[in-house]
């Protein structure tokens, strides 16, 4: 089985690449390695899958293999280059697209909104096109819990309604899942999207709460809580993630099943343990030994007060269960932030 990953430099995408490497999968991954945030994450998760280049410097367009795995290999393009992506498409017959490359981060869309047009809207769309006209059979995607917006009734389902998203970055994910079921129907492919929540682990993104707190906890320095700490959110490790993807990866939406009879499902994906920030924060202070210097805000414009998942849809149609507790998930991740292995240490 031969599958495109992009965003394979990033948090998720690295991982999965390693992952589906692992168990014997033909995998391109590729990324534009963009500076959103340190690119020494980027480079360090690469390494992790065996894809160096000397001084970290990596050609466009360039093929690199791994050297930890046979069947594995990166470029770094944009999913927006629609010529290159093209090209991609005509060279190589993917059975499975996986699309994880976009602009990420709540607060930053109100700074830059204009990267989340470009990767987010018209990078999906070049992705869309590339799917039709090369035939895959079957397109994975990210969405996001952000979707839900300020919807107050908990665990969030798949059939809510989420048309109030409070972010720019919540839109374009809602307008993914519509583009991307208007794309199933017309043309007949398979379509899964994805609704992460709040994912975290090694090799971590240092824009979101866990990187960040644990810098600051470190350093001495204040961390920011925003809405007075009042603030719950369904943690998931890293690895339930991944797991809950490449069983998704595993299980395409077959058109009879699904209603008007089209190829399209959308899963929440999380562990339907919802965490009080405060405890997050316990946990974290617990295993670094170290107690936090807090800085209480009010909340944050595009922010939502909860997330918590409702994942029965996903147990019941691939058998998803997250097998790893906060306790242990923090335990790992602060273990890993401590390391050599940590780039930003
Ligand atoms: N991490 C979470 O908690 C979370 C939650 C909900 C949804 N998601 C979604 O999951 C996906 C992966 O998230 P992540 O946490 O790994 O983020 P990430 O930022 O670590 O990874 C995304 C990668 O995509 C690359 N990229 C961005 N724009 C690109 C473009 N136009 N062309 C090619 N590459 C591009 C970036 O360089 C980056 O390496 C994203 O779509 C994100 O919105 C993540």
């Amino acid at each position: 089985m031969k599958i495109l990953v992009t965003g394979a430099a990033g948090f998720i995408g690295s991982k999965l690449s390693y992952m589906l490497a692992q168990r014997g999968n033909e995998v391109i991954g590729i990324d534009n390695i963009n500076d959103y945030y340190d690119v020494r994450m980027k480079y360090g998760r690469l390494k992790e899958c065996g894809i160096t280049a000397p001084d970290n410097n990596f050609e466009w367009h360039k093929v690199y293999s791994s050297s930890r795995f046979e069947h594995l290999q990166f470029i770094r393009m944009g999913i927006e280059d629609r010529p290159q992506m093209e090209a991609l498409f005509r060279e190589h017959s993917f059975d499975k697209v996986v699309n994880l490359a976009a602009q990420a981060g709540v607060r930053y869309s109100i700074v830059n909104p204009y990267a989340y047009l470009e990767s987010n809207l018209q990078g999906f769309l070049v992705l869309l096109e590339c799917c039709r006209n090369f035939q895959v059979p079957h397109l994975i995607f990210a969405s996001s819990s952000s979707v839900y917006g300020l919807n107050q009734k908990v665990p969030y389902q798949e059939e809510d309604q989420v048309d109030n998203p409070v972010s720019l970055y919540a839109a374009t994910k809602k307008s993914n899942e519509l583009m991307a079921h208007c794309y199933s129907k017309l043309y007949g492919f398979a379509v899964t999207g994805l609704r992460y929540f709040t994912v975290y682990g090694p090799w971590g993104r240092p824009d979101m709460a866990p990187m960040l707190f644990t810098k600051a906890i470190r350093a001495g320095e204040p961390i920011k809580i925003f809405n007075q700490g009042n603030l719950s959110r369904d943690f998931t490790y890293i690895d339930d993630i991944v797991e809950g993807t490449i069983r998704v990866i595993d299980c395409p939406p077959v058109a009879e099943e699904c209603p008007n009879q089209i190829a399209y499902k959308i899963y929440n994906i999380g562990c339907s343990q919802p965490v009080q920030l405060m405890d997050f924060i316990h946990e974290l202070e617990k295993n670094l030994q170290c107690e936090a210097v807090k800085e209480y805000l009010p909340m944050q414009p595009g922010d939502v007060y909860q997330t918590y998942a409702d994942t029965h849809k996903l147990k019941t149609d691939t058998g998803y269960q997250p097998q790893v507790s906060l306790q242990e998930g923090i335990r790992r991740f602060v273990n890993w932030y401590l390391s050599e292995d940590n780039p930003l240490k």
